[in-house]
């Protein structure tokens, strides 16, 4: 067997947990190291590294340092700040797009360019440079009306207005507050959906799907936020539909890809909705989602370290085989996020148990003695043939431990028929 390497994994959350711990367990790999990570990652042997972000010269420093085979970027505003154009000038392999192709998420106005370019399927649109022209024409979209902030704004920058007065009011305000762009859409109506697909210039592999819960509360109730709980697979998704979103979304945009000489290397998450006239793209994102990465690479058969040095050298993709396994997970958020979460509550030793996992977040302190650090904290996991039988366990660790100061979703999976 060749000798085992070193990887990093570049950011701090429930997905970068996944990721690390996923890639901890491949038998090529001997240490994984996170920057900066999160307190709950030695539970996986991982190995937080306290080095930020955002400070490329000291990532790749270490990188240097302690022989890193390659570093997987999690999180997106690195990417769009250009984290893999400033790994590759210091000569080390990196997995994510560049900051040209990582416009694709950082800009409305481009990732639309991109798609009426390549023939991409989307929601009817236009952007406006100022607050006139955008009112004067707010009616051509018919109302519900979708407006966007053009730059990154996680998940905060839409807003579906339903009437005009609500869209005219939304337009000012959002040039009001600096805004210097943004997009009227046309409202898609149908089932939204999230496609990951790991790309390497040209050739590609679809991850199996999840569906996230973005809002915060209840019955799809509340504030917009990361994403509150998932399952993978979607039981209620044909095959059939399945097809069209390959044909009809995911092959043109990796066409477009390559006509465009992105050479690109990383995650493509495509966002979108499945309307009676076939799938429509609402968004591309250049990283993988959170909280959908934590059920989906459980899932994966397919060794990720393969998979992604694959990817990055060029070489042919491994198939990507799925577990017959569902997944099914709950986001335990600290009160008060999206909009004011609270800080420091005690969540203590979390009791382990058999067939739960749990994807650790937001805290601080010792394994035995961990605190929330604010919005979402960690994610409880279980495995299963049956996604109810999943969904049961999960649901009944949470009733079982004691959180102060936490709250999490009762109804994940209620679109898979999962609650009583
Ligand atoms: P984003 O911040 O781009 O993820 O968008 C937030 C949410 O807005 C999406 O998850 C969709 O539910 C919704 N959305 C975005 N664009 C559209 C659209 N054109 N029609 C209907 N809903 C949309
Ligand atoms: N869960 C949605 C996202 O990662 O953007």
């Amino acid at each position: 067997m060749t000798e085992k390497v070193n990887v990093l994994v570049v950011g701090e959350g429930g997905r970068e947990f996944a990721i690390a711990s996923q890639l901890q367990s491949s038998k090529h790999v001997k240490q994984v190291y996170c920057a900066p990570g999160n307190a709950g990652m030695s539970a996986v042997g991982v190995q937080a590294v306290a080095i930020a972000e955002t400070d490329f010269a000291g990532l790749i420093r270490f990188a240097k340092e302690h022989q890193i085979a390659w570093t997987f970027v999690g999180p997106e505003d690195c990417l769009v700040d250009g984290i893999v154009d400033d790994f590759k000038a210091a000569g080390l392999k990196v997995f994510g797009p560049d900051a040209r192709a990582a416009q694709l998420e950082g800009s409305k106005d481009y990732a639309l360019n991109f798609m009426n370019n390549y023939h991409v399927p989307t929601a009817r649109h236009s952007s406006y440079r100022d607050q006139t022209a955008a009112i004067n024409e707010v009616d051509k979209f018919g109302f519900p009306v979708v407006i966007k902030e053009n730059g990154l704004a996680g998940g905060k920058g839409v807003v579906i207005a339903k009437d005009r007065r609500t869209a005219v009011q939304t337009i000012k305000d959002m040039f009001e507050n600096g805004r210097a762009r943004l997009v009227l859409e046309e409202c898609l109506v149908g089932p939204e959906y999230s496609m990951f697909v790991l790309v390497s210039n040209g050739h590609y592999r679809i991850l199996p799907l999840a569906q996230d819960h973005k809002r915060a509360y209840d019955g799809d109730k509340g504030p917009n936020t990361g994403g509150m709980g998932a399952y993978s697979p979607l039981p209620q998704l044909s095959a059939v539909d399945y097809q069209r979103m390959v044909d009809e979304v995911v092959k043109p945009t990796i066409d477009g890809l390559v006509a465009g000489e992105y050479h690109y290397h990383g995650i493509l998450y495509i966002g979108l909705i499945l309307t009676a006239d076939g799938p429509k793209v609402i968004e591309y994102n250049v990283r993988l989602g959170d909280p959908e990465t934590q059920v989906i690479l459980p899932r994966l058969k397919t060794d990720l370290f393969e998979l992604v040095t694959a990817a990055i050298n060029d070489q042919p993709l491994p198939e990507i085989v799925e577990t017959a396994a569902a997944c099914f997970g709950v986001v335990v958020a600290a009160d008060g996020y999206p909009q004011q979460p609270t800080h420091g509550q005690k969540l203590g030793h979390l009791p382990a148990e058999e067939d739960i996992e749990i994807a650790y977040a937001n805290v601080t302190g010792e394994l035995t003695d961990l605190r929330g650090a604010g919005g979402r904290l960690l994610m409880v996991l279980s495995k299963d043939p049956s996604l109810k039988v999943a969904h049961d366990r999960v649901y009944r660790y949470l009733a079982d431990i004691n959180l102060p100061g936490c709250f999490y979703r009762d109804d994940i999976g209620a679109k898979a028929g999962l609650t009583d």
